[in-house]
């Protein structure tokens, strides 16, 4: 077996993450232990995220120790197993990291059915987090009812996308804020969502106030700063601000500004952070309704790979700057290859 090239964290970033807050390793895989199996990694996803697990502070995972294998969310195929569980060729989800393979327990790795014609980078990504995350803050937490306006934030990315169209297909009117001509038209073309902003070059506030004239029922929030502020603000009566991310702060340097907040009381509004290691007993039906769709093609969404373990730092970046065109993934290896 070759040697395991790993990425290794070994400097906390202060803005940005750079190629010098890591080290790459390559070691000889030990052989797994009972009860253990060896993946073969195939696919790493990089949520936005993913920046805050570098930090010192804990965040829902704890803080990435220094000098470990990047902490990484990917898909996998077993190449050997100690476990009646699993066996080789068997496509798993896991916690692999940033690596080309893991040895992990059976028990914390997810076993995937794969639908033939659906491609496999979607079930660690739409037909995942992304998807549960979307569709279980709609739902649990907006409690959207038909007729009521929907706005969301980062509207073209993966979460926002499916928020979007999730949204629709409930009866709501929505609108989606998204960054540049380009994304707004696929959201519109593409996802059928009538209602786009584009924040890069309208006057968002002008815009909010033309399209939700009688203010928001709810807001799906994915990125903070001002714009999060002109929806908590407009928000109406008993509005709901599903709390899902603040990407826009990650780097550091944005702070999120309380002036709007009193507008809460004011509306007797709601506002409810999301976390989707809540709604994991979701999973089976909630992948199942989204995969249905995704069949029929009335759910769209966009995956984006970038190949092999060294563009880590440019995939990150990527989704810093929204160059990311959906999902963003990193291949770690070709799953026709294995
Ligand atoms: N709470 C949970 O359990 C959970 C789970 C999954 C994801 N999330 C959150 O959901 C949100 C979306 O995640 P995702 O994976 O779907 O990523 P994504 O939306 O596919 O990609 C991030 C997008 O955010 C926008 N963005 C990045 N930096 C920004 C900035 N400084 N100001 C404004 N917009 C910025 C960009 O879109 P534009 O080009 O349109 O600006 C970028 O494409 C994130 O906040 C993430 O943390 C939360």
């Amino acid at each position: 077996m070759s040697l395991n090239t790993q990425w290794r964290l070994i400097a906390r970033p202060e803005g940005e993450v750079g190629r010098e807050h890591f080290e790459v390793t390559h070691l000889a895989l030990p052989e797994p232990g009972p009860g253990e199996v060896r993946v073969r990694n195939l696919y790493l996803l990089i949520p936005p995220s993913m920046r805050l697990w570098m930090n010192a502070k804990e965040t829902y995972f704890p803080p990435q120790p220094l000098g470990e294998v990047m902490t990484g969310i990917t898909l996998g195929v077993v190449e050997s197993s100690r476990d009646p569980s699993l066996v080789p060729g068997d496509y798993v989800n896991g916690l692999g990291g940033c690596q080309e393979w893991s040895i992990a327990p059976a028990g914390h790795l997810q076993k995937l059915a794969p639908r033939p014609g659906v491609p496999l980078a979607a079930y660690r990504s739409v037909l995942d987090v992304q998807g549960l995350t979307a569709y279980c803050g709609l739902t649990e937490i907006g409690k959207p009812k038909a007729g009521e306006t929907l706005v969301v934030t980062a509207a073209a990315g993966s979460v926002g996308s499916l928020a979007c169209q999730i949204g629709k297909k409930l009866g709501l009117k929505v609108v989606g804020i998204a960054g540049g001509p380009e994304k707004c038209a696929w959201l519109r073309d593409e996802c059928g969502i009538e209602h786009v902003i584009d924040y890069k070059h309208d006057d968002v506030a002008a815009r909010l106030d033309v399209l939700c004239p009688d203010g928001i029922d709810i807001a799906y929030e994915n990125v903070g700063g001002p714009v999060m502020d002109m929806l908590i603000e407009r928000l109406r009566f008993k509005g709901r601000v599903v709390l899902c991310g603040l990407v826009s702060s990650y780097n550091g340097g944005v702070t999120q500004n309380t002036a709007s907040l009193m507008t809460l009381v004011n509306k007797a509004a709601r506002m409810e952070g999301f976390l989707v290691s809540e709604y994991l007993h979701r999973y089976e039906d909630v992948v199942g309704i989204l995969q249905d769709w995704a069949a029929e093609g009335s759910l769209k969404y966009q995956i984006e790979v970038l190949d092999g373990l060294d563009s880590i730092v440019e995939a990150i970046g990527r989704v810093f700057h929204g160059k990311n065109r959906g999902v963003q993934l990193v291949k770690i290896c070709d799953e026709r290859s294995v």
